[in-house]
Formats: structure tokens, sequence, C-alpha cells
């Protein structure tokens, strides 16, 4: 059959998709800008016709209802990362929290947990009737493959990002939208994270490869590296950022030693510019997170420098970056695959950058111990370099004396005596900050 005629076959409106889920279902929705949400509005709107639907939606990035106290009844998260839409509802236990690396989770979709329902979000058919995924291929992709019954919303608003299809086949409803994606816009860049930025950027080498985490930090590195050449992406989010940086000839992808000549990602977030250049682009892939994520893909990668942020780091270098004690502030998400696919890339360097305090200045993140309840993210023999706006420590291959006594000197002045007293105690030996500029290796 023509692929126009299964087409026709199978849209319906979005009140009928949504009937077609049923109490007790996994309903699996694409992540972050990627949110489907004609679907998910029907679905909210249809709650009273079902009972204890599991919703597994990593970063929802607005509120998409179904977290609301009076929907307890009918919807509960099952969520693989914490984010301001969703954290209070983990605290209070109105929502689950499952850890896991994003590398895995096609595979706990293939292996352990059934999908029922992929909620996903799809760009118009091309000649040969293939939709992309766009902006979030991630697990969406994975999802749409096991799931039971695959409902999308088609939108002409969606970028065809190459790298990632499925066939209108593969569909069992259509939902036809036209409606604006989500946007993100840039988090404010101020004096700190430009301090971070530039202490990042001295570690960076023409020729190097990037992978950067989300946020504002990410950001202020990317405007440290103007005078780089030759960089290349292999990320787990394209940013208008990277954009900025692709479009002045900084990030070329020429000396990338896997998909050369591509920036390669498993999400897109930004803002409508940046869907627009990742639309119908060949220059970038957006492909799914079991292979993007993967660490002995990204490993690949010779020169693969890992960027992300943390909220605490212990004097013998341990990462916390998902939690505050047992609060779940966000989760391991790509970072861990990252570190380890760095690790073993040749020439490759992981890199933690953080700012120096949180809660107005008020707490140290570089600390004695790490908090009780926090879950380590990052091992303290996977991390090479710690940032923070006072300056780099290097980690690798430094004893646990040498650690401490270069994360004390790039913790806030204010917290240094303490820790400096720690140090004291530890290794039988006055503080003193170590000598000499660090710098890539
Ligand atoms: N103690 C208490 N609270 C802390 C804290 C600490 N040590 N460190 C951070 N926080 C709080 C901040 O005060 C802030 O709270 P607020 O929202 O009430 O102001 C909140 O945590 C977020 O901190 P912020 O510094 O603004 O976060 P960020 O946007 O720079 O993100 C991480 C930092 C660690 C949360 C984020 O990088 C992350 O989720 N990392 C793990 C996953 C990852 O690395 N993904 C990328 C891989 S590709």
């Amino acid at each position: 059959m023509d692929w126009r005629e299964q087409c026709r076959e199978r849209v319906v409106t979005a009140e009928e998709a949504v009937a077609a889920i049923s109490s007790g279902d996994r309903v699996v929705v694409s992540l972050g800008s990627g949110e489907p949400t004609i679907l998910v509005d029907a679905m909210v709107a249809n709650a009273e016709k079902y009972r204890d639907v599991e919703i597994v939606h990593m970063v929802p990035v607005r509120d998409s209802g179904y977290l609301r106290p009076e929907m307890a009844p009918h919807f509960r998260l099952n969520s693989f990362f914490a984010g301001a839409a969703t954290r209070a509802a983990i605290a209070e236990g109105r929502a689950d929290f499952t850890p896991v690396f994003f590398s895995k989770v096609p595979r706990l979709f293939r292996e352990s947990m059934k999908v029922d329902v992929a909620l996903v979000h799809l760009s118009m058919p091309d000649a040969h009737g293939y939709c992309s995924f766009g902006v979030s291929v991630d697990y969406t992709k994975s999802a749409a493959d096991h799931a039971r019954i695959v409902i999308a919303q088609v939108n002409p608003q969606m970028p065809r990002t190459l790298g990632n299809a499925i066939h209108v086949s593969e569909i069992d409803y259509i939902v036809e939208s036209d409606v604006p994606l989500i946007e993100v816009l840039p988090a404010p860049i101020g004096a700190v994270e430009l301090a971070i930025g530039a202490h990042c950027a001295s570690l960076v080498r023409d020729g190097d490869t990037l992978q950067l985490g989300i946020g504002a930090i990410p950001d202020a590195v990317l405007t440290c590296l103007k005078d780089r050449k030759d960089l290349g992406v292999h990320s787990e989010m394209l940013s208008d950022g990277l954009v900025a940086l692709i479009e002045a000839g900084v990030i070329t992808n020429r000396c990338k030693t896997i998909n050369a000549k591509k920036s390669i990602g498993t999400f897109v977030m930004g803002t409508r510019a940046l869907y627009d250049w990742v639309d119908n682009n060949p220059s970038c892939e957006i492909k799914p997170v079991d292979y993007v994520n993967d660490p002995v893909v990204i490993a690949q990668n010779d020169n693969l420098v890992s960027i992300n942020s943390c909220i605490q780091v212990d004097l013998q270098g341990q990462v916390v970056s998902g939690t505050v004690g047992l609060y779940q502030l966000s989760g391991v998400g790509g970072q861990v695959d990252f570190v380890r696919g760095a690790g073993m890339s040749k020439g490759g360097r992981t890199i933690m950058a953080m700012p120096s305090t949180a809660k107005k200045g008020t707490v140290s993140k570089v600390v004695a111990l790490i908090d009780e309840g926090a879950s380590v993210t990052t091992s303290r023999e996977d991390v090479d370099y710690i940032v923070t706006e006072f300056g780099v420590a290097q980690l690798r291959g430094k004893t646990l004396r040498d650690r401490a006594r270069a994360l004390i000197a790039i913790a806030h002045p204010d917290f240094r005596a303490d820790l400096a007293a720690e140090f004291q105690r530890r290794f039988g030996e006055e503080w003193t900050a170590p000598t000499g500029a660090v710098s890539a290796d």
C-alpha cells in the first residue's frame, strides 16, 4: 500500500488517539522540546478515564499537567532525571525516580520496562513516508521501536533531523498539528560563569572534540572558545551556543576520528533559530542515545573533552551531580557515559566545572565530606580536572594529599580556612596552596 494511504488511515484527533491508552499502561513521552504537547494535553484532559497510568518522561520543560496533585489517582511519573518541573513531586512522594545512565534507557525499554504506549513528536513524512524524530531522538526512537502502540504528533514545525527515522507504517495513530515547539532560552551568563568558562577553555586545544552539558556554564565555555580551530562536537545536546561556534568556523568537525565533518547529538534544545538550523542539515546528525552516549562510541573520538557540572566535590575528588543529600535535584543524565568515554578516548579529558558556592554564597561546593545520603555520580578515579571561578584543580595522577591541596585552592576563600583545618587533621601538615599554573597536559 502506498504510504500516503497508510498515513490517511492512521490520522485521528488527539482525543481519539489518547483513547487508546488504558489504565495501568506505561506511557513513554518524548523529552525536552520534543514533548508532543497536543497529545500530552489531550491525555491530561482525558484523565478521568484512566487510573494508575505510569508516565516515563525525562526532563519535561513545561508544566505538563499530569503532575498536579489532583492527578495522582490517574498518573504517576517514573522519572530518570529530576528538574524544576519534577523535583517537588519526587520529594513529596507523588512521583518516582529510577536511577539509570541515559545511554542505558533504550536497553531498559528493550529488556526490563515494557512500553505500552509511546507518545512521540515527529516531522512531516518525506517523499518515502519516513518521519524524523526531530529534536528528541534519544530514548524516543527506542520507545517507539518497543511500544505496543505508537501515537505520533506530526508537525510541520518539527525539523527533519538526519540520522534517525520512522516510517508511517510503524505508527498506529497520527495526530496532525501545526504548533510551535517548546523553546528554551539560554541561561544568563554572569561573571562567575565567564571565569569558569575561561578556565575550562584553557584546557581545550585546537582539534579537540567537545561534549558539553546543559546550562550557563557550558554556554560560558563556548563563548571563551572563539579563537580555537577545528573543534568537533559529539555531545548529548545540540544548543544555540554550539551553532554560533559552527557558524563562526570554530567548530568544523574536520579532526574527528569518527563521524568526521558532522556534529553529533541525541537531542536538540534551544530557540527556534536552532530548530531551523538543524532542519535537513547534513552537517549534523541526531541519533539514538544508545549510540551517541555509548562510552565505546564516544571513545572512538580522539581528544574527546567532556565538560559537565556538578553539585558537590569532596576533597578526594568524588563528584555529586544529582542529589543534595537525599534530595533528588537532577540525575546522572549522560554525565558518566561521557566521563567514561572521554576516559577511554586517546588524548581525552574529563572536566567538572562548577561555581565554588551555592545558595547565594552560603554553601561551599567543595566539601570535606559529601552530604549524608548523597550519591556519588562520577568517581574520584574518573575525574581529570575540577574547575571553579578560582581556577583549575588537576586530579589525574595526583595523590589524595595533592588533590585535597589543589581543591582547597579553588574553593571560595570564605570556606578555605575550614577546609585547611580538615587538611591538617587528615594529612598532619599545614595546607599551603599548590604552586604553578595548571594547564592541559
Ligand atoms: N548544596 C545545595 N544546593 C545546591 C548545591 C549544593 N552544593 N549546588 C547546587 N545547588 C542548588 C542551587 O542553589 C540551585 O537551586 P535553586 O534552583 O533553588 O537556585 C540548584 O541546585 C541548581 O543549581 P545550579 O548551579 O543553578 O544548576 P545548573 O543549572 O548549573 O546545573 C547540575 C548543575 C549539577 C544540576 C547539572 O549540571 C546536572 O544536572 N548535572 C548532572 C547531569 C549531567 O551532567 N548532564 C550532562 C551530561 S551530557
